[in-house]
């Protein structure tokens, strides 16, 4: 049998989406297994989540920016990731911009999740910023991770509609049910080796509708 893919995730908080991975990698629909969880908050509910699942789990410290890591600090990470011999990073809800050394070390292999239809509302609190301009349709994106903010090839978008009576709460709440179905999926695409980078896009072999894909 083939060695599972393993994956390293990235989380400042709460870790809804760790969680989804995490259930979806226990139910047989994602073939991989978490190396390890990193969080740049020691309180980190992600950490927990993965602690209950004795996963290895680490807060490490960020450094004195607030959106990127200090050089030395983003190579604890990165170390750290290797240790566990991570071939995956997933950022599951992690706030900060890496710099050269992580996206040299993991180029084209870093995924993160985005509650908007990007490039719409790049940047924190996306889907207040969907609410306020009015947008009818809004949704969330997982794309691979570059230099920029939420700027790398996009590998998976799902719409989810606006109601009249929606608050930004609300609407965030939807989009996070969303998000929880389609990041297990592009994780599972990348297992397959179906994800390849071509520029801005990013080809699925063998699969015609991406939106549409289901999990089995
Ligand atoms: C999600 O909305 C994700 O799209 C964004 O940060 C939030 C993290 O939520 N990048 P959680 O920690 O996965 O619950």
């Amino acid at each position: 049998m083939a060695n599972k893919l393993l994956i390293g995730a990235l989380s400042l908080g709460r870790g809804s989406n760790l969680q989804s991975i995490i259930d979806h990698i226990k139910s047989g629909k994602i073939s991989a297994k978490i190396g390890c969880v990193i969080s740049d908050n020691k309180d980190a509910f992600a950490l927990e989540r993965a602690q209950r699942e004795g996963i290895p789990a680490y807060y490490i410290y960020p450094g004195t920016h607030k959106t990127f890591l200090d050089p030395e600090c983003e190579k604890e990470y990165v170390e750290c990731l290797k240790r566990h011999n991570v071939e995956l990073v997933c950022l599951a809800g992690f706030m900060r911009i890496l710099k050269k050394q992580f996206l040299e070390a993991y180029r084209g292999r870093i995924m993160n999740i985005h509650p908007a239809l990007l490039p719409s509302f790049p940047g924190l609190h996306a889907q207040k910023q969907a609410w306020e301009y009015g947008v009818k349709v809004a949704g969330a994106t997982v794309h691979f991770v570059d230099e920029g903010v939420d700027t790398g090839p996009i590998i998976i978008q799902r719409a989810v509609p606006v109601h009249e009576d929606d608050t930004p709460d609300t609407l965030a709440e939807r989009i996070l049910k969303v998000e929880h179905q389609i990041y297990p999926i592009a994780i599972q695409l990348f297992a397959e080796g179906r994800l390849k980078i071509d520029g801005r896009r990013v080809i699925i072999k063998g699969i015609d509708s991406v939106s549409e894909y289901k999990l089995e």
